[in-house]
């Protein structure tokens, strides 16, 4: 794909991060020196080494407060905007969507630890998965999170374990509400091939069966579409069905009080990409839900979104040093960065595409010169960028590559058993470490040598 350096001009929507390729504090000053929050990235790898994740508070926040006020904007009842945390977990994030009044979803017992230790309020956490162990629900249910039941063997163990504390359990249920999303286009189905949720054909049958329960409470319903997703009609769709399933739920004696619809809101990756607002959004969303409870006569329920992507991915950026440069005649160039598809594993697992330039010439004036970006790990298919248009560069130089705060550092691997790096958080010039570097001494912790072993060398 033809890379293009003109979005680095491009005017900065401030309220609404996902339409930007760069954080909003972007800055390239006179001298052709990036900077982001305040701080030259040559500044920042100069004292924690590279590569390094960096994530701009300011940007963080802005998608925060967009959604929060476009709901007190668009929907009369209450709501409440549920971070993804799959997207990028930390005690930070958890800190920062907290004091943001977010809720989080958590999907192990890992990621529900981190959200408590950041200050999440356990009434705001909701808890997600397909197979969750015992021990998680113990945990979750230990320290009163909401479980979203997935399947029947969720239903089946909650079940028990009320009837056995003698204790009413509020629930949730996920269900495939027959909506498929791509990025570009939507189909609605009968039925929906996922691993995630309830048909929505087997409703009836699974109200009935809670409704005989004694100590589960079905208070909500919940749904997730897909990611990444640019089209304002499948969450228009999806709102009147969930409004349709409370309608079902109501003929059972359940009285559903919370909605969620999950996340899926698309950011800019490349400059061709056209997401829509933060706003845009969650006025389809709440115009949606609105119009047919009104429709049906219903009081409106609690309003709740899942966003990831659109929260974390534009506030974070990563930076590499180019290694060595290998010239195949005719076809291509490789150039190798310090690090790949151990700290972003999205461009060999769906071909995922980014921006990206060179800290120290961001607007490529003086070349067209384009490259193979190659990661460090031994796999053929460890490519960052098929073909990226840099300027001229030489070993030494850092590139940045831009929309890398989500999906990038949750799906890091110590594949080759290289460590993860470090996380920075940048805001006013000020630079401090969320996330420390990993060194191969810590890769080594978990290791044991049996004793027999010991003995034998
Ligand atoms: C249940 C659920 N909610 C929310 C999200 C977040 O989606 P996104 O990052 O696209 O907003 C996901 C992502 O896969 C999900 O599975």
């Amino acid at each position: 794909m033809k890379e293009n350096k003109s979005f680095l001009k491009n005017k900065i929507d401030i309220n609404s991060p996902n339409k930007n390729i760069v954080p909003v504090t972007t800055i390239i000053d006179s001298t052709n020196r990036l900077s982001i929050g305040g701080c030259y990235l040559e500044d920042l790898v100069e004292k924690y080494d590279s590569p390094l994740y960096v994530l701009d508070e300011i940007t963080l926040r802005n998608s925060c407060k967009a959604y929060k006020k476009a709901l007190e904007k668009y929907y009369p009842g209450a709501s409440l905007p549920i971070y993804a945390s799959k997207a990028n977990s930390s005690i930070f994030m958890s800190n920062l969507i907290a004091s943001e009044g977010f809720g989080l979803d958590a999907v192990s017992e890992g990621e529900l630890l981190t959200a408590l230790k950041g200050g999440v309020p356990n009434e705001k956490i909701v808890f997600h998965g397909n197979n969750k162990s015992d021990k998680e629900i113990e945990f979750a249910i230990n320290n009163k999170i909401k479980v979203i039941v997935d399947n029947e063997h969720d239903l089946k163990r909650l079940k028990e374990i009320s009837d056995s504390l003698n204790y009413d359990l509020e629930i949730m249920i996920r269900f495939t509400p027959g909506i498929e999303c791509h990025t570009h286009e939507y189909i609605r189905t009968g039925s929906f091939d996922s691993k995630f949720g309830f048909g929505i054909e087997y409703l009836n049958t699974l109200f009935e069966v809670i409704s005989k329960t004694k100590h589960l409470k079905l208070i909500g319903l919940h749904a997730h579409i897909g990611s990444q997703i640019f089209e304002l009609d499948p969450h228009k769709d999806l709102g009147e069905i969930m409004v349709n399933v409370i309608l079902q739920a109501k003929e059972f004696g359940h009285n559903i009080k919370e909605l969620n619809v999950g996340g899926g809101l698309g950011i800019k990756y490349m400059q061709e990409d056209d997401p829509p607002s933060i706003d845009e959004w969650i006025k389809t969303v709440s115009l949606s839900v609105v119009q047919a409870c009104k429709k049906n006569k219903l009081n409106l329920p609690i309003l709740m979104c899942e966003p990831g992507r659109s929260i974390v991915s534009t506030a974070g950026v990563t930076i590499y040093k180019i290694g060595s440069f290998k010239e195949i005649p005719g076809i291509r160039t490789y150039l190798s960065v310090d690090g790949g598809m151990s700290d972003n594993p999205r461009p060999i697992t769906y071909q995922s595409n980014y921006s990206a330039c060179l800290i120290n010439n961001p607007l490529n004036n003086n070349s067209k010169n384009k490259f193979t970006v190659a990661g460090k790990h031994c796999e053929s298919g460890d490519v960052l960028f098929k073909e990226l248009e840099l300027g001229n560069c030489k070993t030494g130089d850092f590139i940045c590559v831009f929309g890398t705060g989500a999906y990038n550092n949750s799906m890091s691997s110590n594949y080759n058993r290289i460590p993860k790096p470090a996380t920075i958080l940048v805001c006013n010039g000020e630079a401090e470490i969320i996330q420390k570097r990993e060194s191969p001494h810590d890769l080594l912790k978990y290791d044991v040598l049996p004793d027999r072993f010991i003995k034998q060398s």
